[in-house]
């Protein structure tokens, strides 16, 4: 069985998507096998990897909307043993409209189940906040790896993202 990791602070420019990237290639460079999902609509993470609009024939929000399977949306990258699922850049409308589909918190759990036998690594680039696709990416992880700068608001948002991972082991499973 893989191993699961979040990458994950509720503040930006921490350095989320780098470290994600850097260990993701890292891992598939030493022959286990990683599996990368961008999950900030920014699409940073993808866009980073060379996916973008013209290359990408599916995300994550078309297996949370159910119009495509895990399996038809995991795009081989150019290095071997790495595979990754992009995320389309999103409008704030639709960045919306995402949010509002994401209601089952183990949505993304029961998927990864599915395909965690696949893969030694199993990687969430996570967006800057603890809602949404964030919040299924906490229930489906084993563990979290948190980039963090040494400033104020870093530390308050350590706090929070404590808080929420504390809430989601004693209501809602063990991370
Ligand atoms: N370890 C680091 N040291 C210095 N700069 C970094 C480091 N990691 C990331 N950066 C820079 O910080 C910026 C934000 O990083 P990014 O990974 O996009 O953050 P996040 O995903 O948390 O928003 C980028 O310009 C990136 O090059
Ligand atoms: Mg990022």
């Amino acid at each position: 069985m893989g191993k699961i990791i979040s990458i994950l602070l509720p503040k930006g420019g921490v350095g989320k998507t780098t470290s994600a990237i850097n260990l993701a290639v890292n891992f598939a460079l030493r022959n286990y096998k990683t599996l990368l999902i961008d999950l900030d609509p920014t699409a940073t993470c993808s866009l980073s990897l060379g996916f973008n609009e013209e290359n990408i024939y599916g995300d994550i929000f078309d297996i949370f909307s159910y119009s495509k399977s895990i399996n038809s949306v995991i795009h081989p990258t150019g290095i071997s043993n790495l595979d990754c699922i992009p995320q389309m850049k999103l409008s704030s409308v639709e960045e919306g409209r995402q949010a509002r589909l994401i209601s089952n918190e183990y949505l993304l759990r029961n998927i990864i189940n599915t395909i965690e036998n696949d893969y030694k690594f199993i990687l969430f680039d996570c967006p800057p906040y603890l809602f949404g696709s964030t919040n299924l990416a906490l229930i489906a992880s084993d563990s979290v790896l948190v980039p963090i700068r040494t400033d104020e608001y870093s530390i308050e948002a350590i706090d929070d993202l404590f808080r929420r991972i504390e809430y989601i082991n004693v209501f809602i499973i063990k991370i």
